[in-house]
């Protein structure tokens, strides 16, 4: 999943906007969009929309950001919305693998009163968003097999911290989350899940966009949260790789393939050996998807 795009839930039409964004995935928010007050109005919207939507072909991919589990919202959320068969939920304020489980069982217990099989939705964890999350982000490994990827988010944590922002004068992140940044694509490669670089709340802005997610790729995130239809061209095309960069992998894979033995092989004048290749693959992966 390339664009991930936020929609409140009780959006009304930008819920089918959203749909028509282009957007890989869409994300139906409950939570951090939605007033105390309209929780309630917006898990019907949500089952609403999902149960008209979900079974339609050739759609993005349909995931609802539920309430955390120190809300107390949790379960009212996942009992209106497991019935409308999301292909997955976004888990804000995630604290490690343990809460992975937690959550696990919780979509278990629904599953199986719908008659969906288990593990049919899939989790999103949000897993660098809290201080206690951000040293849990390493244990997600083998918590649950419904992960698809982590992701994390500075404005929670800034205000957490009390920080009086989180990006410098110049647009860039300041050091206690860069710090985050840093720590969800480290633990989503120890988790073996693609880290997905947060939103880019400045959304007039497509320059900066590109720049900021030009960087995620860079570093390693193969996807990106959105909040405005805007935004969605310009992440799909930074996380495409280009026909230069699979024709390069492609020559990599080959190269290997034809020297069997080598651990090491020169393309081109340079240097390539076995974790070339394991990016070479990884990169041919994300074309197939
Ligand atoms: N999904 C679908 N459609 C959206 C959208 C979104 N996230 N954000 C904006 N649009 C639509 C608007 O409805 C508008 O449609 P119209 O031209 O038919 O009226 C069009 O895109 C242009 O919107 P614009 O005027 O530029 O923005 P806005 O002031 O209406 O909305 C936000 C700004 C930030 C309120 C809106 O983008 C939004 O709700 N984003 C998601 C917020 C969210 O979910 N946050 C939680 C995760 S951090
Ligand atoms: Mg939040």
């Amino acid at each position: 999943m390339r664009s991930l795009l936020f929609v409140p839930a009780d959006g009304g039409n930008k819920l089918d906007k959203a749909m028509a964004s282009g957007a890989d995935a869409v994300i139906i928010d409950l939570e951090d969009s939605i007033a105390p007050e309209r929780k309630e109005a917006a898990r019907k919207a949500c089952f609403d929309f999902l149960k008209s939507n979900s079974g339609k072909a050739d759609r993005p991919r349909l995931l609802v950001r539920i309430n955390g589990l120190d809300t107390g919202m949790t379960d009212a959320d996942l009992d209106a919305i497991v019935p409308g068969k999301p292909d997955a939920v976004v888990f804000p304020k995630a604290e490690g693998g343990t809460s992975a489980v937690h959550l696990d069982a919780k979509l278990t217990a629904r599953e199986a009163v719908v008659g969906l099989p288990e593990g049919a939705i899939k989790v999103l964890a949000q897993a660098v968003e809290s201080a206690a999350g951000l040293f849990l982000a390493g244990t997600f490994k083998d918590s649950s097999k419904r992960l698809i990827g982590m992701t994390w988010g500075p404005e929670d944590l800034s205000a957490e911290l009390g920080a009086e922002a989180n990006r410098d004068e110049h647009g860039l992140l300041t050091e206690p989350y860069r710090l985050a940044r840093n720590i969800c694509l480290y633990g989503a490669a120890a988790a073996k899940l693609p880290a997905i670089e947060t939103v880019y709340v400045d959304f007039r802005n497509s320059e900066g966009l590109r720049r900021d997610t030009e960087m995620a790729r860079r570093d390693g995130f193969t996807g990106r949260l959105a909040i405005h239809p805007a935004q969605v061209a310009v992440i799909n095309e930074v996380f495409t790789p280009t026909p230069d960069q699979i024709a390069k992998a492609k020559a990599v894979i080959a190269a290997f393939a034809a020297n069997p033995g080598a651990g090491a092989i020169g393309i081109g004048g340079k240097m390539f050996d076995r974790p070339h290749l394991v990016r070479a693959q990884a990169l041919l992966a994300r074309v197939a998807k």
